[in-house]
């Protein structure tokens, strides 16, 4: 395996020019380059990158930290983020917290005893308070998809939850339905409030409100929105139309009205949030608010990169919210005149303010 020495021999420089060629340390005449690259060629060494990193500090890794990549929203941008790492000459190290702030605090413990270079959080709360180790460790952070309530000193890649909220309950009123339940996010996540207050203001916009028996709690994953969509048709006579705030609880809604003899949609409209994969592959396929999970995880990434790379310089902190937009599919319809689901009551009934 041939070392710097070889190379400095063969190029007849010092080893000291040959390590400044391979760092960018210092300042090479162009033609001792030339020499320098040329007998890396020839005899084929790699620099030994973890050594090269110890030197300049680095180790050439990024954390990922978020709460459950098995839900294909995450994995799309663990995915995004592992790609333009790769290509930039990082490894990403990918830790689950599901969801558990204890779990996610003992990651970030193991992430910097492994000097990764930068972390990306999807948190499990909504404060960065349990997360303090990493600014005091001096590791740069970029937030991703959940906002925190903390003033903190991070990037932020975020999404306008409250205008995908709105789009889902415009949708919706515009097919005319007025006998509408939603199923919520976890409660203690910023972006839960977000969407049913941007759906709450659509509904008032036509004259309507959500009564808090038409909220059902959720928790994102297919059974929340399954047992969900059984208490709305408990709580709600003559519904026509349920806005999910995930897709696997829109799912999880589907098959609850399958099962119960309920059609979708011409009996229960169904909207979800994310657009994962299996949202176009579903038959009715499912309506949804799109969030742009690989431009999260382009962006996210880019942004960490960039604070590792200027360390030391102050650079702004930066926030970016990026767009959402409606997907149409097939899981809503108009709802039919005069009866709606199977509870026998008339849909005429409309939330009004
Ligand atoms: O499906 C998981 C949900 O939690 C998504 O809507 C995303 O916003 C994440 O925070």
């Amino acid at each position: 395996m041939p070392t710097i020495r070889d190379v400095a021999a063969h190029a007849q420089v010092s080893v000291a020019t040959v390590s400044h060629v391979l760092n960018g340390t210092r300042f090479v005449d162009p033609r001792t380059v030339a020499r320098v690259r040329h007998a890396i060629k020839v005899l084929g060494y790699r620099p030994n990158s973890l050594a090269r990193g110890l030197r300049r500090n680095e180790t050439s890794t990024i954390g990922m930290l978020l709460p459950d990549n098995s839900n294909p929203f995450f994995g799309e941008i663990a995915r995004s983020i592992e790609d333009i790492g790769f290509t930039e000459d990082y490894n990403v190290i990918l830790c689950n917290s599901d969801g558990s702030e204890a779990k996610e605090a003992a990651y970030v413990d193991t992430l910097l005893s492994k000097q990764i270079d930068g972390l990306i959080l999807i948190s499990s709360g909504n404060s960065f308070a349990p997360l303090q180790s990493i600014l005091d460790a001096g590791v740069p952070c970029v937030v991703v998809d959940r906002e925190l309530s903390d003033d903190v000193p991070v990037d932020q890649v975020l999404i306008d939850n409250r205008q995908g909220g709105y789009l889902a309950g415009q949708y919706l009123v515009q097919l005319g339905h007025r006998r509408i339940g939603y199923i919520a996010g976890p409660n203690q996540l910023s972006l839960s409030a977000q969407r049913l207050t941007g759906f709450r203001a659509a509904l008032g916009e036509a004259g309507m409100a959500l009564p808090d028996e038409a909220i059902v709690p959720g928790d994102f994953f297919y059974t929340g929105g399954a047992d969900g969509m059984a208490e709305l048709l408990r709580r709600v006579p003559g519904l026509t139309a349920v806005f999910a705030a995930n897709d696997r609880m829109a799912v999880g809604a589907m098959s609850t009205l399958q099962r119960a003899g309920l059609r979708v949609p011409q009996d229960v409209s169904i909207i979800g949030y994310d657009d994962i994969p299996l949202a176009s592959a579903l038959y009715p396929s499912l309506t949804t608010i799109a969030q742009p999970t690989v431009e999260m995880g382009r962006t996210s990434v880019s942004l960490l990169i960039e604070r590792i790379k200027s360390r030391g310089e102050t650079l702004p902190v930066r926030r970016v919210t990026l767009p959402v937009h409606l997907l149409v599919r097939e899981s809503c319809c108009p709802p039919r005149t005069g009866s709606s689901a199977k509870s026998g009551k008339s849909s005429k009934a409309a939330y009004t303010q």
